[in-house]
């Protein structure tokens, strides 16, 4: 069971989008489970289009099992036996406690932190503290997992020379080939038609670029 999560310290950078496009991509190769941890469930609306119903609301559909998990339960206490799934894909909310009780919990394999472009600056800026977070329970041996930072629309560039000026860098940051801007239509997709990128007959390509990330990007 391989477990990936979304995560970032600031919003609207496509926590989001990562995880419901990784989703629906890893569907056509195994059992998908998507547990979303954030209070404005986003990515559970994208699959179920309607409100959870609180503490823990669970469904399916496309192929995938979807949790509605706000108050970040472990995978224990959702039921959710080991190997039960083949890909696990976790969305979270900005708090960054929380994250690390997700992955306290959820023992990720995979760690994707995203930036785009309408939150450059600011995405980029508060890298550091996500870096820190992570580097800082990563220290513990027995929580490995692999970070790659996914730019969405922004030059790969751009986020290396700001990686080189972070203190907490141990090298071990993966940068991933950026994804072609797509902003107001990525929007469209996730939050007006609940639809994936590569569902768009002039957009179909978009759907290697999931491909690279789910089975390429962590080296
Ligand atoms: N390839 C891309 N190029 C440019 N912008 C993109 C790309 N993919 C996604 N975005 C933009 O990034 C934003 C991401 O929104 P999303 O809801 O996924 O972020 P989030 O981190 O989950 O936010 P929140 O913290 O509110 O949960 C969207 O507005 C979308 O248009
Ligand atoms: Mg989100």
């Amino acid at each position: 069971m391989k477990v990936m999560l979304c995560t970032h310290n600031s919003g609207g950078v496509g926590k989001t989008t990562l995880a419901v496009h990784l989703a629906g991509y890893l569907s056509e190769w195994g059992e998908v489970l998507l547990i979303d941890c954030d209070e404005q469930a986003d990515s559970w609306k994208f699959f179920m289009e309607k409100e959870p119903e609180v503490p823990v609301d669970k469904g399916s559909a496309r192929g995938i099992e979807v949790i509605a998990n706000p108050e970040r339960r472990s995978l224990k206490k959702l039921k959710v036996k080991p190997n039960q799934f083949d890909y696990v894909i976790i969305d979270i909310d900005t708090v960054l406690e929380n994250t690390v009780q997700v992955i306290l919990n959820a023992d990720p394999n995979l760690i994707f932190v995203p930036l785009n472009r309408a939150h450059m600056y600011k995405s980029i800026d508060n890298l550091a503290s996500v870096l820190e977070m992570l580097e800082r329970i990563d220290g513990n041996p027995a929580l490995p997992y692999s970070v790659v930072i996914v730019p969405l629309g922004i030059d790969k560039e751009n986020i290396e020379r700001e990686l080189e000026s972070i203190e907490y860098n141990s090298g071990k940051y993966l940068v991933a080939d950026s994804m072609n801007d797509l902003s107001s239509k990525m929007d469209e997709a996730v939050y007006k038609d609940r639809k994936y990128i590569w569902d768009y007959v002039d957009l179909q390509d978009n759907k290697n670029y999931f491909e690279y990330l789910a089975f390429n990007a962590s080296g």
